[in-house]
């Protein structure tokens, strides 16, 4: 998988979101849509923010933009403080001009009947507009991508899923303790990611650094869901200094 090395995640986020832009533009100026996979959490805050300030001071529009986010916990409120709803607003399309109608994510209040369906349509959805063109993506301690967790398949798709023990200790701070963050998760599967045209993965900081060795340089397996990307022919990994101390 290429890697990416960076000074920072300033500097890695100005570099991703140009290429997020630079990707909207050429898609606009040939009359297409562009669909956009995205993720929560603290990897992509600042790319959103660079997305912002390109959008307020350079005038890149959003208007022929679609978005699918990879996830959300379940059960969860739009309303609540942690949902990923909320996230995803506060973050990037609150100050962006993106249609409200153009935005996806998968809805945590979905009655437990209606989930297998509900996520039939979230594939069938992402299908009915072309795929998606690039997916960005964190990597969770777990070795994570989307919450597909250790045990995960190759073929997995949109689903409702467990959350891993350590994925719980890493959300327990934004949820003030561990018993208050939910167990399960909706995701995006591991064939939806690979699925994306295009994919890129950020990785900043130290406690990244063993889960990134593993999915760049171990095997490909179902214990390191992340290590799946190797299977992926247009797969960048921008990572800061820190994470990639255990590299070899
Ligand atoms: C979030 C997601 C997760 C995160 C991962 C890293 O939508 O799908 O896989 O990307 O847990 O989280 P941060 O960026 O907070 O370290």
């Amino acid at each position: 998988i290429p890697l990416q090395i960076v000074a920072n995640k300033e500097e890695g986020a100005k570099i991703i979101a140009t290429l997020i832009s630079d990707l909207i533009k050429e898609k606009t100026a040939q009359g297409k849509k562009t669909v956009l996979g995205l993720a929560t959490g603290s990897s992509p805050i600042l790319i959103y923010k660079e997305l912002i300030r390109q959008h307020k001071e350079e005038g890149l529009s959003f208007k022929n933009v679609i978005t699918f986010n990879l996830d959300e916990y379940y059960p969860m409120h739009p309303e609540n403080k942690q949902s990923y709803v909320k996230f995803m607003w506060e973050n990037l399309f609150d100050h962006i001009d993106i249609e409200p109608q153009n935005v996806h994510i998968p809805d945590g209040t979905i009655e437990i009947d209606q989930i297998e369906p509900y996520c039939t349509q979230y594939e069938e959805k992402i299908k009915s507009v072309g795929g998606i063109d690039l997916q960005l993506l964190g990597i969770g301690r777990s070795g994570h991508i989307g919450f597909n967790e250790p045990g995960s398949a190759i073929n997995s798709t949109t689903r409702l899923v467990k959350l891993d023990p350590i994925t719980i200790a890493d959300a327990a701070k934004d949820f003030g303790n561990k018993e208050a963050v939910p167990t399960k998760a909706l995701t995006m599967g591991i064939n939806t990611i690979l699925s994306a045209k295009r994919i890129i993965l950020a990785a900043w900081g130290k406690n990244k650094s063993i889960i990134l060795k593993k999915m760049l340089e171990g095997p490909v397996s179902t214990k390191v869901p992340a290590s799946f990307l190797q299977l992926h022919t247009d797969v960048t990994v921008f990572a800061d200094k820190d994470a990639t101390d255990e590299l070899s």
